[in-house]
């Protein structure tokens, strides 16, 4: 197949591909910016370019960017696991966390994902030691502190999922700067789940609506999302949780109904962005029926 030929010339020039170095690949075809075909899907409008190595643009086909997800959730579990193992404090598997998740956001964001959820602190979580809840709570003070910047730099905007009103002042107060500083940044949305539980944004939006006084029978589920805390964010298309664990431990249950799900055992300071690679390219394997048949899809 000419479509592995010029695969095949691409990697063997060293230009690393991304992911779907195999499976997608054959299955849909790429074209390279070898200059043929390129402005012909390029004036479509549908495809989005991708840096690579060696300053060349490789240009994916629509088919394959439709099985990027558009938002990634992630539980970003096993830091304290990550420590243990080392002979490390857990507060040495935090900040190794705080480490890892900083890189996630920044290949999420090269890759253009364009919405991205970190589980950083459950409404659970304050049953935690006091001690190692301050320090998670100092740990992502200065992480908005350090990171504002480079969000704002690269089109970042920041969004909480949680109450922000009982958190503790300092962290309250580096969010809503970094809320602020990052309102305008269009390029990808970062979700901070802080103080949330799933459970609880439930509720809170059947208060909200019965606050709003609707009648039962005009509740529509368009109305019960626009009360989430995710209201005009798409649904995670791809929920991945480390360490083992297969769960979602209270996280986004309304919105992951329908999402696909990639546990790995790694613990989280080890979730480097080739593993976030691997994690795409298994997603971009799974057939999404949401209810219906493969014969159905493919009739689409
Ligand atoms: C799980 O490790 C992680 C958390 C409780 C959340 C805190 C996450 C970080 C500090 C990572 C960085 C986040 C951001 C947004 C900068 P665990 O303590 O549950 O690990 P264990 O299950 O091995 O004890």
């Amino acid at each position: 197949m000419q479509k592995e030929g010029q695969l095949e010339g691409l990697v063997t020039a060293g230009v690393r591909l991304p992911f779907f170095e195999s499976a997608a690949v054959c299955r849909y075809g790429w074209i390279f910016a070898a200059g043929l075909a390129i402005p012909r899907i390029r004036d479509s409008g549908r495809i989005r370019a991708w840096r690579c190595g060696h300053g060349r643009e490789m240009f994916l086909m629509e088919q394959i960017v439709k099985e990027l997800p558009q938002h990634i959730a992630i539980i970003m579990d096993g830091n304290g696991r990550w420590a243990q193992q080392r002979g490390l404090t857990r507060g040495d598997g935090h900040r190794a966390g705080v480490r890892a998740a900083r890189q996630i956001v920044m290949a999420c964001r090269e890759r253009h994902i364009p919405y991205l959820t970190l589980y950083a602190f459950s409404k659970e979580n304050w049953g935690r030691p006091r001690a190692e809840v301050s320090l998670l709570f100092s740990l992502l003070t200065r992480f908005l502190g350090d990171e504002v910047e480079s969000m704002v730099a690269n089109g970042i905007r920041l969004q909480v999922f949680g109450e922000v009103d009982t958190l503790p002042g300092p962290v309250r107060t580096a969010l809503e700067s970094a809320l602020r500083r990052t309102a305008a940044g269009t390029a990808m949305t970062v979700n901070l789940a802080m103080n949330y539980s799933g459970r609880e944004e439930i509720l809170r939006a059947v208060r909200r609506i019965v606050a709003l006084g609707v009648s039962p029978e005009s509740v529509t589920e368009d109305m019960f999302r626009a009360q989430l805390y995710s209201a005009g964010q798409p649904d995670p298309d791809l929920v991945v949780r480390t360490s083992g664990e297969r769960r979602l431990s209270n996280y986004l249950p309304f919105q992951t109904a329908y999402s696909e799900l990639y546990f790995c055992d790694m613990h989280w300071p080890d979730f480097t962005p080739d593993e976030l690679d691997r994690a795409l390219e298994w997603y971009a394997g799974r057939e999404r029926r949401f209810g219906l048949t493969s014969d159905q899809l493919s009739e689409k």
